[in-house]
């Protein structure tokens, strides 16, 4: 019997764990529990957590493969697999990614092996009278799906869309202007596109999960330029309608992880300097989706 809480949150998604202290050796026991609830929650928030990057490293690592970020200005210096999330400039240098989450999507979709998982921890939270801002909204990729008429789920079945790093980066640059807009030839750096199922089923649940988001869903293949366009927008309105939603109020200290196949994320701004907001993240590598 593990000796800490899992308390769902009612909804399709979410749960908390209470009484675990992740960094100290979780046994195999005990990580069996976490993992399992964690496939049947989707996005599950371990509280009261002390983390080294080290340690966020060490239990991430239980879950499979750390991925190096692509941007490597925003790794955490010494452990490459942990990257930082903040609206924080140091010396003038921004730490982090300061534009991070602002479009629904799925981390790493742009790879041919899409992250499986996420673990973000919060260091800092942004604070006001005694209001945590800078929440984490999460949409159910399988309550999405499932709600779709039978229609939309037979049109969209065997589609394939493209899934696309440098369409993400010049939208944002132009969008919000953190970071600067690129030449073609100065996002060559960057992963080409990846082509993946715009249905796919999660690889241990079996569920079938919607894979397309605003943030990096350049196009859906074989159809027309404005095919593609009205069907990805129909899907983007619907994936985000309030069924579906979860939103996650941060505490100082929390540990959340989270389903990339079964759920879509968006990051909240709506705090700004001086309230500061620091978070450290890892990201596991998936399989290829089918
Ligand atoms: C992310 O999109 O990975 C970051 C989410 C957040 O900062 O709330």
């Amino acid at each position: 019997m593990a000796d800490f809480d899992i308390r769902p949150t009612g909804g399709p998604i979410g749960a908390e764990i209470i009484g675990l202290d992740v960094s100290k050796p979780v046994s195999d026991t005990v990580f069996s529990d976490v993992e399992s609830a964690f496939y049947r929650h989707s996005v599950v928030v371990i509280r009261d957590q002390t983390l080294s990057p080290a340690q966020l490293a060490a239990f991430s690592r239980r879950f499979g493969q750390p991925q190096a970020n692509v941007r490597a200005e925003i790794q955490k210096g010494d452990v490459p697999e942990i990257t930082l999330i903040s609206n924080i400039t140091e010396n003038g240098k921004r730490i982090g990614s300061h534009d991070a989450g602002r479009y629904w999507h799925s981390d790493l979709c742009y790879l041919d092996k899409p992250s499986k998982l996420t673990l973000l921890h919060a260091l800092e939270v942004p604070v006001r009278d005694g209001v945590a801002y800078g929440d984490t909204r999460f949409a159910s990729m399988a309550a999405a799906y499932d709600a779709l008429s039978d229609d939309l789920k037979e049109w969209i079945d065997g589609l394939k869309a493209a899934n696309s790093y440098r369409y993400m980066w010049n939208k944002k640059a132009h969008e919000f202007g953190v970071r600067p807009v690129l030449s073609d030839k100065e996002l060559e750096k960057y992963p080409p596109d990846a082509i993946h199922p715009v249905v796919r089923t999660h690889p241990v649940t079996g569920l079938k999960c919607l894979y397309v988001c605003e943030g990096y869903t350049r196009e859906s293949v074989d159809m027309t330029e404005a095919e593609s366009a009205a069907v990805l927008r129909q899907l983007f309105e619907h994936v985000v309608k309030p069924d579906f939603l979860y939103a996650h109020n941060w505490r100082l200290g929390d540990l959340l992880m989270w389903d990339n196949c079964a759920v879509q994320h968006k990051a909240t701004f709506d705090y700004e300097p001086p309230l500061r907001r620091l978070m450290q993240r890892c990201t596991i590598e998936g399989s290829v989706p089918f």
